[in-house]
């Protein structure tokens, strides 16, 4: 079972380590509880999942894809399953930091591998820095995070 306090602790550590971002896009957000901390922080957030019970915030009912238009500065996802890779692609399409709490992976790769995986889709993107921070909370609490480098689009030249 997940922590509850997922979305408050990872609210948190993204309007601390991401101060220069005031739009977000929430992916595979569920219910829209992570929206609802990151408001309350101050940042305008839409979430995107098909939940059709879900909070009062702003939500795209659909699936996120990789045409999305971006009006964001941040993509971020917690335990965004089959949408996990894909919030990394965006970032690197449109040269945005990402901040990742993954979950189930999309090809069977048991945790620790999938973890490494993302890294490394992550590097291969040529994204400028990936790390990871840890959510003090019980469950699957790593962060993976990216920051683009200065310059064109990280896919321009693919
Ligand atoms: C394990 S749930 C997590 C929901 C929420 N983030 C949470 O922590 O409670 C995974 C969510 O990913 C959503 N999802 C998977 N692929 C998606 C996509 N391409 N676009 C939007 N949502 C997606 C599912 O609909 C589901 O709500």
């Amino acid at each position: 079972m997940a922590d509850k306090q997922r979305f408050e602790l990872f609210a948190r550590l993204l309007v601390s380590r991401f101060e220069a971002a005031p739009r977000i896009y929430d992916i595979a957000g569920g219910r829209g509880l992570l929206n609802e901390a990151l408001t309350r922080l101050g940042r305008t957030v839409t979430t995107f999942d098909q939940r059709h019970k879900h909070v009062e915030v702003r939500y795209a009912l659909r699936p996120f894809t990789l045409d999305e238009p971006c009006e964001c500065d941040l993509v971020v996802g917690m335990h965004p399953d089959g949408a996990t890779r894909l919030i990394i692609e965006y970032a690197a399409r449109h040269s945005l930091p990402f901040a990742v709490v993954p979950c189930c992976s999309d090809n069977g790769l048991p945790y620790k591998p999938w973890m490494r995986h993302l890294a490394g889709l992550a590097r291969s993107l040529r994204f400028a820095r990936v790390e990871e921070a840890l959510l003090p909370m019980q469950g699957r609490a790593r962060v993976l995070i990216g920051e683009p480098p200065a310059g064109p689009p990280l896919d321009a030249e693919r």
